[in-house]
């Protein structure tokens, strides 16, 4: 059908029936038309108004199908796109995954996931970025610039301060504004303005009290009022409890939708209990989006996907995204020709992505082992068939056997080589690999216990055994962290050479890790988030709320101490700090030159590579405050660049430039910049710092929020 594009918004609002307002405000419950999308607006043929399809998610288009396969490309988790510090390559992320969506006839993609890392232990850390606000801001606005740029609509969410999964319905955050000023919201806040994404998803959990689809301080003051946004919120699916309050707080539309939400919104108008001047401004900012789809403009959708083009993306940010932890004697990369033995279950039970409403539905997964063989690496192929066989044998006995897809495989316990198997290897082999995983999902936390952070016995056992053995023949170990959070390293580490870890990047896994094994990939990844050496000494050790076993609040006793910003300013020493990472090459920093105007600074400095490999940097800029009247984290960041491939002694000279106004904090009514000396720092990783500094603002600064 040929949609009438004419009509303005505000007559078409004039002809509709109240019953016509309160079906378009609330979901279709299912999607008819592409089966097994996450959601569909309702339709409203008498004036020519099409429904909208919404589909997941963070890591490729998720659509069920019911029956009917939808493949998607599996991208690398947002984790990993964070990791990239490289919002070039995530902007082709977001194209690519728009372009599947759309050819799928989907209007709305339910991505990006921008919630704060608060805790290690969050179920969904793999599909959120960081545990800091701008470099998840600037990795949102890429996403949705990409995905926008294909005439398709982007979803923030889930906003704000959906920081764990354990009972995420009905938790109440207690958090300062502060806190949820300068940390939860600020990503937010970052991609609403530079993108402009056409949605945002309220979360599911209460903030201080009010459930966030019910809250009229979130939805409409804070991201309309102050910041502009001009597009629709929908709620988070299910979330919430009350359709009339959801309204009133400008929660726009319900979602997936039931018919009772629609019967309490007319009762509500005819009992006067909810004025029909807010039910047409949600209805308006509902058709001002429709207005933009696929589906308005009645664009006839292939159901052809690129999916060969779009695995080079995701092969691409997966590549990127890796981080080299350690690297010992220049274990890595290995000589092509190095026999290779490669131990962990993980080889062939690779993780390409966490579990949920992220979860995909690709063509093909290559595991580890295959991208070996695939790059014709020296694998000892009769222990690859060893693991084949235990995997097999073992993936049918009870308590192991997989359940439905998406649902995660019980771990398989993974110290079955005897001692004098071990030996041979060690004896035939030059190195060893060892694959850890660890999967975690939506609508589940991690524990602080083996298993979890920690790493189960057998796992522990595994590494000691192999590397003992390998290390007596005068022989390396390397470990691969095939993982979507931060786990506890700081016990084991030392007792291999070097770990790469790979995250959870997506179905071009096994071709990534192979090549980064033996350079063909340079690491140039960083760390969006800490490793704490320890569970304990997270700030937030209240997670996931009181009482721990049923929380229905949970304070965010640390405020705005959150990630790097608690660990540096209370002198904690972390595993592996904020924005870290290794490069086969080596990075001289120098001429660091800092520029004051009357808005921003301008940084300028030179990074060169003073190694033997060609590879990139990510260039980062924290400033440490002055001591002034608002307490301060010791230092934040407040700028970043990724370089080009430098070969070696090639010179890039970066020039970043940062609004005065980010460096404000906010003291309960407005920003301020405290006056006193500044000083810049430009590092290679949040503990890195190779240049210095100072600057004096003579003057405060202040801005309305
Ligand atoms: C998740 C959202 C997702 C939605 C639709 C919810 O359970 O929290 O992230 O977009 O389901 O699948």
């Amino acid at each position: 059908m040929q949609y009438n594009v004419t009509i303005p918004i505000k007559e078409l609002i004039s002809k509709m029936t109240l019953e016509e307002k309160a079906n378009l405000v609330v979901g279709a419950g299912k999607s008819l038309r592409v089966p097994g999308a996450a959601g569909e607006t309702r339709n409203i043929r008498r004036l020519g108004i099409p429904s909208i399809v919404t589909a997941d998610g963070p890591q490729g288009v998720r659509i069920e199908g019911d029956g009917k396969p939808y493949p998607a490309t599996a991208f690398p988790s947002a984790i990993v796109l964070a990791s990239t510090w490289n919002p070039e390559v995530v902007e082709k992320v977001g194209k690519a995954m728009g372009e599947e969506a759309r050819e799928y006839g989907v209007d709305i993609l339910l991505a990006p996931g921008m919630n704060t890392h608060r805790n290690p232990l969050c179920g969904r850390t793999f599909e959120y970025y960081s545990e800091d606000p701008l470099l998840t801001g600037e990795i949102a606005s890429a996403f949705v610039k990409g995905v926008q740029s294909q005439g398709i609509g982007a979803c923030l969410k889930h906003f704000v301060a959906n920081n764990q999964e354990t009972n995420r319905f009905v938790v109440d955050t207690i958090v300062s504004e502060r806190a949820l000023r300068e940390i939860y919201l600020r990503g937010f806040e970052i991609a609403v303005k530079k993108a402009e994404p056409w949605a945002v998803m309220s979360a599911y959990n209460k903030l201080n009290g009010k459930y966030c689809s019910e809250n009229e301080w979130l939805l409409t003051k804070v991201l309309r009022e102050e910041w502009g946004f001009k597009g629709l919120v929908m709620t988070d699916w299910g979330a919430g409890e009350d359709p009339v309050a959801q309204m009133k707080a400008g929660n726009d539309l319900l979602m997936p939708g039931n018919d009772d939400q629609v019967k309490a919104i007319i009762e509500a108008v005819k009992k006067g209990d909810l004025s029909e001047a807010i039910l047409n401004r949600n209805v308006e900012n509902i058709l001002r989006v429709i207005a933009k789809t696929p589906a308005f403009k009645g664009y006839k959708y292939s159901n052809k996907p690129n999916l060969e083009e779009h695995a080079k993306v995701a092969y691409e940010a997966a590549a990127e995204g890796i981080v080299l932890l350690e690297n010992r004697d220049s274990t890595l990369p290995l000589d092509k020709k190095a026999k290779i033995a490669v131990f962990g279950t993980g080889q062939i039970e690779t993780l390409r992505g966490g579990l949920g409403s992220g979860y995909t539905h690709p063509k093909y997964v290559i595991s580890i082992l295959e991208g070996l063989k695939e790059r014709k690496l020296n694998i000892d192929d009769e222990l690859a068939d060893r693991y084949e066989k235990y995997i097999k044998e073992m993936r049918a006995k009870e308590g192991y056997k997989p359940r439905r897809p998406g649902v995660p495989l019980p771990p398989l316990p993974q110290d079955f080589l005897s001692e004098d198997e071990m030996e041979k290897y060690a004896k035939r082999n030059d190195v060893a690999i060892i694959v850890i995983t660890r999967i975690s999902g939506e609508g589940w936390d991690l524990k602080p216990e083996k298993g979890g952070f920690y790493l189960r016995d057998d796992e522990k056992r595994l590494i000691e055994k192999v590397s003992r053995t390998f290390h007596k023949h005068g022989k390396k170990a390397v470990a691969i962290l095939n993982i979507g959070l931060p786990i506890e390293v700081s016990s084991w580490r030392d007792l291999v050479d070097a770990i790469l870890l790979i995250w959870q990047p997506g179905q071009e896994v096994g071709r990534v890790t192979a090549d980064a094994l033996i350079g063909v990939i340079n690491p140039s990844g960083k760390l969006p988030v800490t490793f704490p050496k320890d569970y304990k000494d997270v700030p937030s050790w209240n997670f996931p709320g009181e009482p721990p076993n049923d929380p229905r609040a949970v304070v965010y006793y640390e405020d705005i101490y959150v990630g790097y910003r608690y660990y540096d300013t209370f002198g904690i020493e972390p595993a592996y700090p904020f924005g870290y990472g290794l490069s086969y090459t080596k990075f001289e920093y120098s001429d660091l030159k800092v520029e004051v105007t009357e808005d921003h600074l301008k940084v300028e400095f030179k990074v060169k590579n003073a190694g033997n490999h060609p590879g990139k940097e990510v260039a980062q800029v924290y400033i440490n405050p002055p001591r002034g009247k608002i307490p301060k984290p010791l230092q934040e960041l407040k700028g970043f660049h990724k370089t080009r491939e430098l070969k070696p002694g090639e010179v890039e000279e970066v020039e970043i430039r940062i609004p005065l106004r980010l460096l404000a904090s906010y003291n309960g009514e407005k920003w301020i910049v405290e006056p006193g000396k500044y000083e810049v720092r430009v590092g290679s990783s949040s503990r890195d710092i190779r240049l210095r500094k100072e600057f004096t603002l003579t003057n405060p600064l202040s801005y309305k929020p």
